[in-house]
């Protein structure tokens, strides 16, 4: 199989399940214990949380591990909300995020909060002029997420932070799932004050992730109980998942200038090869985009049936993002940048990752054509 849906989950790396395998039997003590074995676990966190700050230049007290990239989400959000409800209840978010903020954002409208969910360009891509449009003296939150995971836009991060340091009571959160070690990340230069990331998403383990926090900063813990994670996460460490994704992290450190450069490559090879499929569109943009995700459209034909001719020929891709992937209904994502939902319909989500090669790109491009050729007679949206 040639795995291309690494937007939905990326392969661990071979280093990252080495070490989880051997923190596991060497390691298995809970960190909070006073005896050796404990100590010795409390190591591994403290090791662990100075390499995901040393990657994501923060300090080791500003890195809190979660379970992954929904739970730093909701943790985000809602630890926000309930911290500074006294001082407003409204909070600034965009169409095209991940159901882990939206749906949140859902939940906290039930709960009395008013939401504005910014529209987007044809791209995919919140402009700064709608969000400074959106602001009000009862913002607490703005939360929007670097990475698209269905097109690959990259959303002017570093504009609306700038701007929202004009409103130091302003809290920003981004949910950078998809971006790190895809795209650059400049988390204090940026004016960020809570980031998500997800293990998962760069080749590390499932269930596990990070919520940055700048320091000084205070939201409503959404888990409570034994006082973990400086009582802002509470629940016994995941270790070897958090030692999995700290070596994850490092190996990101060492290769990501030539690992984006790869992706860009494979990406660029890819598009002019779709280019030249008649009926085939491309739906990602072609600048400010993420090197690793490629969003198209085969017109006339039903993703589905697509995807699993692919599938037939040796290929993963997906039709949208993983979790709503069941759903009938065209891409929420894409219907918000204006497509139709003939075309919404018919779209595929390419994604690449640390071990696919211009060789897979090639093959891909093979089977793309001979799916296409094969089943279009056949099919209708
Ligand atoms: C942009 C984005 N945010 C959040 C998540 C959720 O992360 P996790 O699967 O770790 O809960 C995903 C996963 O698909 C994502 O793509």
């Amino acid at each position: 199989m040639i795995y291309l849906d690494n937007s939905a989950t990326t392969q661990p790396h071979p280093q990252v399940i080495d070490t989880m395998k051997r923190t596991m039997e060497a390691y298995y003590g809970n960190p909070s214990s006073l005896h050796r074995l404990g100590v010795e676990a409390e190591n591994v966190l403290k090791q662990a949380r100075q390499i995901a700050a040393h990657a994501l230049q923060k300090k080791p007290t500003e890195i809190f591990f979660t379970s992954g990239g929904t739970e730093s989400n909701n943790t985000a959000i809602k630890g926000v909300a309930m911290r500074y409800r006294e001082r407003g209840r409204h909070i600034i978010t965009s169409q095209i995020e991940h159901a882990s903020v939206l749906d949140v954002c859902k939940q906290l409208e039930e709960f009395g909060y008013d939401v504005t969910y910014l529209p987007v360009n044809k791209e995919g891509r919140v402009s700064l002029e709608d969000v400074k449009q959106a602001m009000r003296p009862d913002t607490i939150l703005v939360s929007i997420m670097h990475v698209n995971n269905e097109l690959g836009t990259i959303q002017p991060i570093n504009q609306i932070g700038t701007y929202l340091k004009l409103f130091p009571k302003v809290i920003f959160h981004v949910d950078a799932v998809q971006s790190f070690g895809k795209v650059p990340l400049r988390i204090n230069e940026w004016g960020v004050d809570l980031l998500s990331l997800s293990a998962h998403k760069f080749h590390g383990p499932r269930g596990v992730g990070i919520l940055v926090k700048r320091e000084n900063m205070l939201i409503e813990p959404l888990l409570k109980g034994g006082g973990q994670e400086s009582g802002l996460r509470s629940g016994t460490e995941n270790i070897p998942g958090i030692a999995g994704m700290a070596k994850a992290m490092r190996l990101i450190e060492e290769t990501a200038t030539q690992d984006m450069s790869r992706l860009k490559e494979m990406q660029q090879r890819l598009r002019e090869g779709i280019q030249q499929i008649p009926g085939c569109i491309i739906n990602s943009p072609e600048t400010e985009a993420a090197p690793h995700i490629i969003n198209i459209s085969v017109l006339g034909m039903k993703a589905e049936v697509l995807l699993h001719a692919l599938e037939a020929e040796g290929f993963c891709v997906s039709t949208r993002s993983a979790c709503s992937a069941k759903s009938d209904e065209p891409s929420p994502v894409l219907v918000a940048t204006g497509m139709s939902r003939e075309q919404a319909k018919s779209s595929l989500r390419i994604s690449l990752g640390k071990q696919n090669t211009m060789d897979d790109v090639e093959k891909f491009l093979v089977a793309l054509q001979t799916c296409k050729n094969r089943i279009l007679p056949y099919t209708k949206v």
